[in-house]
């Protein structure tokens, strides 16, 4: 049987910064009351044109970097995002055509801020499987296009970001041990985006109504996250046949700091058991559990052979935990990824100038 491995990690975030003192410029707010209530003191913004495909692949380039796998090795690509760059096409495929990975299939999954837990949990099931060797597992979001900048109560919550996984076979036992994964739609209604998809496509209507911005009733939301979070970290251990005295980081959803500390609480572990950087991105949704990932080991505090747990929830409801054995590097190639940016530059436009071409001759273009 094959093993999933995490072989290698990559995060990308935007360079502009917003603080806690331009938002008290912004919204009814002070600057202490949001690092008091929510644990954050910054977070990143995209500037117009960063969309969630251009930080995906850039937090892609340096996780193949790191696994020395070449674009052109990945199997499958799966983009975990609350804020796709469309409906359709995925923006798995727009990350696909940025790395030039040409025998990967790619698709979006919308789990909200779960989302990269069930990626991952995906990816690695298809490798256990043996249907696939290697696997893309993205989590990208800029969340500050959806964000009503008037609303206090949403908008010094979310930030910009990007975080990327890659998982690859192997013979040695390790990697991915175990997942959980939940939803219940009965609470849907709680984080929302309301507008822009089928039940209410856009119109003037949904817009001056501010149906395309995040609505979220914070409370519930809050209670619901206190509840779940031990709770799932619990079922994905003993699914691994693991003790919390076994696990050396809990690697939580980055949403609120004092989410975190009850959780912590629960599961009576002391808080510097937990992996956290929120106070300097905020809550990124799909991309806060691996920017948390990749920053611990740039830290040197997550090392090969520990034993983690990514831990979240968000919209949906959904909430989950996979717990990990982290593998690190395997010893891949020497990958050159300027190489490979220009392959793929190359590719995507000529394989654009050759649909032309081919519409022109055969389809009765021009
Ligand atoms: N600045 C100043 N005051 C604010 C404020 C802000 N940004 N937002 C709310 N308040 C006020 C409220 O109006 C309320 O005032 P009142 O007592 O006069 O009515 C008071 O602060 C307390 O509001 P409350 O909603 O109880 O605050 P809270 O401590 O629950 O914090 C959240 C609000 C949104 C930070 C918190 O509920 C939360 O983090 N929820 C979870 C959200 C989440 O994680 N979402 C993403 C899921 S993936």
């Amino acid at each position: 049987m094959s093993y999933a491995h995490i072989t290698g990690w990559g995060m990308a975030v935007p360079e502009r910064v917003l603080s806690n003192a331009d938002l008290e410029r912004m919204v009814d707010t002070t600057a202490a009351w949001i690092l008091e209530r929510t644990g954050i003191h910054e977070r990143r913004i995209a500037r117009d044109g960063q969309t969630p495909s251009i930080l995906g692949a850039e937090a892609a380039w340096k996780a193949l970097k790191v696994a020395g796998l070449k674009p052109t090795d990945l199997d499958l690509i799966v983009c975990a995002t609350s804020t796709p760059e469309h409906l359709f096409p995925a923006t798995a495929c727009l990350i696909q055509d940025r790395l030039g990975a040409t025998k990967a299939g790619a698709f979006d999954l919308l789990a909200a801020c779960t989302g990269f837990i069930y990626g991952l949990n995906m990816a690695a099931q298809a490798i256990r499987s043996g249907s696939i060797r290697s696997a893309l597992v993205v989590g990208t979001e800029t969340l500050s296009r959806f964000v009503n900048w008037q609303d206090r109560n949403t908008c010094i919550l979310f930030g910009d970001g990007a975080g990327a996984f890659v998982l690859q076979a192997g013979d040695e036992p390790g990697g991915v041990l175990s997942a959980v994964l939940h939803s219940d739609g009965s609470g849907g209604g709680l984080l929302s985006l309301p507008a822009g998809g089928s039940r209410h496509p856009a119109t003037d209507a949904t817009v001056s109504a501010g149906m395309h911005f995040i609505h979220m009733d914070g409370k519930e939301v809050f209670r619901f996250a206190t509840r779940v979070m031990a709770q799932a970290t619990r079922e994905s251990l003993a699914a691994a046949g693991l003790e919390l005295g076994d696990i050396h980081w809990i690697v939580p959803h980055q949403a609120n700091m004092r989410i975190i500390d009850a959780a912590a609480r629960s599961l009576k572990l002391p808080l510097d058991r937990f992996i956290v950087n929120i106070e300097k991105y905020g809550n990124t949704s799909t991309a806060s559990i691996p920017m948390a990932v990749c920053e611990a080991f740039e830290q040197g505090l997550l090392k090969a052979g520990n034993r983690i747990v990514l831990v979240g929830f968000g919209a949906g409801l959904t909430w989950g935990a996979l717990t990990a054995e982290w593998t690190g590097p395997v010893g891949g190639r020497r990958v050159q990824p300027w190489a490979y940016r220009v392959f793929a530059r190359v590719r995507s436009a000529f394989r654009r100038l050759s649909r032309h071409i081919e519409g022109i001759l055969w389809g009765g273009k021009g």
